[in-house]
């Protein structure tokens, strides 16, 4: 999978692109990752990227002009195949021209879609997502008009531009692809079926003075599976009790979470 990132500071992406499994996921071919500095793209001597709102007010916003042009030479440029070394080649038969239904183009702003779990299966499923970091006050509306496909928001709170979000987007995505991180790992993790994850233990069975939960310990499957189903529901009543209107549950995961007190089941009105 390939992502392309738009940015004003492509700098800021250094971190994430050169640690952990990200880092292991290109150097394996498994995605790529190509920075575009948006602000070469500008085309006045003092290369401006932004300028004052129409109609007044604080801040600036993201010219349409250098942003446009960016995106446009972005998503038309050959999306490589090759796995290992994406951008390296130059070969004819090892490239193929996006046919822009595998592209996805999106805006990182405060103002789009909360970005979670299910969007970023939805994302992985596209051989290119383009990812534009808006910085300033936002970006003219036109681009998006003309050439975002979503937008997208991590959450509630403003950060001072799209870039850290963009990376976020860019970590959540590029472990769903295929060969990225274990795929059993996906199963059980928080959010996978709408429920946060249990707690998890390791070596030693005692530390400082704590034991772990000694059912983990015991042996039988079956009852770590329904311990471990409990504290996914305590869990989650306790700290995201708006999940739990949309997770799957049983009518014995619903007994349960009565018993500690659940009561979101309310009379409807009418
Ligand atoms: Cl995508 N951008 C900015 N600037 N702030 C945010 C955000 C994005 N998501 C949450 N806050």
């Amino acid at each position: 999978m390939r992502f392309d990132i738009l940015t004003l500071f492509p700098e800021m992406f250094n971190g994430p692109l050169t640690e952990s499994i990200v880092k292991r996921a290109i150097q394996a071919g498994l995605i790529s990752v190509e920075l575009h500095d948006i602000r070469a793209y500008a085309t006045d001597k003092h290369r401006t990227t932004d300028d004052a709102p129409y109609g007044g007010g604080a801040g600036m916003v993201m010219k349409a002009e250098p942003l446009s042009a960016a995106i446009r030479e972005v998503v038309s440029s050959p999306l490589s195949v090759v796995h290992g070394e994406p951008e390296s080649s130059t070969d004819e038969e090892q490239r193929t021209t996006d046919n822009g239904q595998q592209t996805l183009v999106v805006l990182m702003t405060p103002a789009g879609e909360p970005f979670t779990q299910r969007v970023a299966e939805e994302l992985a499923s596209y051989e290119r997502l383009v990812l534009v970091c808006g910085r300033y006050e936002g970006v003219d509306e036109r681009v998006s008009e003309a050439l975002v496909d979503r937008e997208l928001s991590i959450g509630d709170y403003v950060l001072t531009g799209g870039e850290l979000a963009a990376m976020i987007v860019l970590d959540a995505v590029a472990r769903l692809v295929p060969g990225v991180i274990d795929q059993e790992s996906h199963a059980e993790e928080s959010h996978g079926d709408g429920l946060l994850e249990y707690p998890h233990y390791t070596r030693p069975a005692v530390w400082e003075g704590r034991s772990v939960p000694p059912v983990l310990l015991s042996g039988h499957h079956g009852q770590v599976a329904v311990w471990r189903r409990r504290e996914q529901l305590r869990r989650t009543l306790e700290r995201r009790p708006d999940l739990l209107a949309t997770a799957a549950l049983t009518s014995d995961d619903r007994a349960f979470l009565r018993s500690l007190g659940w009561a979101v089941e309310r009379d409807v009105d009418a």
